[in-house]
């Protein structure tokens, strides 16, 4: 067990700004948590990246936060979590790390044609993570695996409307519906702020699936168990912070919109 005590902040991380889909969810959930959010922003996409290069990045951003104290680290990268997830809790296994990874469980109960659209990064679609859902989850359920190059891109920029975006959408969203996708699950966390723009492309006859309430429950089940979960009493101290390996300048304009309020990012070291 890590040796933070509960009023510690819980860290959570993620190629760039997609974990603030994650964190939203943790914050909503558990509001009395201080959090430390970390966007490795100046190495995105890890999607298109070597699993090597994407496990330096990991382990960089785990000893950072915990370096800030943190009492348990949440994987908001499906990427990392698909390729290495293993590694990691073995790597660290003083901090309780939760991950999220693509909801192919709750597709396939879901689906009512029998066949699901995985929306992910390369690296994922291509990783053993995925494989091991489809083969534990997914009997009997066609599922396709579609890989977005550019999406993590646009999010990465704020571009999350607009013509060119919702071109740049289409172009993996129309396939999975030609073929009789009912229900989309966002494998990436940087999806979920294109939401928009796959529900008027899909209609409202598909599902489109998120996991990270999910994961905010797993957090709170977790830190409960381990008599970690923060005292009510903080709720109206915690604090939540942000670091980037981008540009703070342009990190406090994209965060600030996508978080909903100003925020001052620090630089990562
Ligand atoms: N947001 C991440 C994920 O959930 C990674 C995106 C990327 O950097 O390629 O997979």
């Amino acid at each position: 067990m890590t040796s933070a005590g509960s009023e510690a902040p819980v860290g959570v991380f993620d190629s760039g700004v997609g974990g603030l889909s994650v964190l939203r969810e943790i914050h909503a959930q558990l509001p009395a948590e201080a959090l430390v959010y970390v966007a490795d922003s100046g190495n995105a996409p890890y999607g298109e990246k070597p699993a090597a290069f994407i496990e330096a990045r990991a382990r960089h951003l785990i000893d950072h936060l915990r370096g800030c104290g943190a009492k348990a680290i949440v994987v908001a990268c499906n990427t990392v979590t698909g390729l290495m997830i293993e590694h990691l809790r073995q790597h660290y296994p003083q901090t309780p790390i939760v991950a999220i990874e693509p909801a192919v469980k709750p597709a396939a109960l879901a689906t009512r044609s029998g066949i699901i659209g995985v929306l992910a990064t390369r690296q994922t679609v291509a990783s053993p993570g995925l494989a091991r859902l489809v083969q534990a989850y997914a009997q009997g359920t066609q599922v396709l695996l579609q890989a977005c190059p550019g999406w993590v891109e646009r999010v990465e920029q704020g571009l999350l409307d607009g013509p060119d975006t919702e071109a740049a959408v289409a172009a993996y969203v129309r396939p999975l519906l030609a073929q009789g996708a009912d229900t989309l699950v966002l494998g990436c966390t940087h999806y979920p702020f294109l939401a928009p723009v796959i529900r008027r492309l899909a209609g409202n006859g598909v599902q489109i699936i998120d996991p990270a309430a999910a994961v905010a429950r797993e957090l709170g089940r977790r830190l409960a168990q381990a008599g970690l979960a923060a005292p009510i009493q903080t709720e109206a101290a915690a604090g939540i912070s942000f670091w980037t390996s981008g540009d703070t300048t342009r990190a406090a304009d994209v965060i600030g919109r996508l978080w909903g309020r100003p925020v001052q990012p620090h630089p990562l070291p």
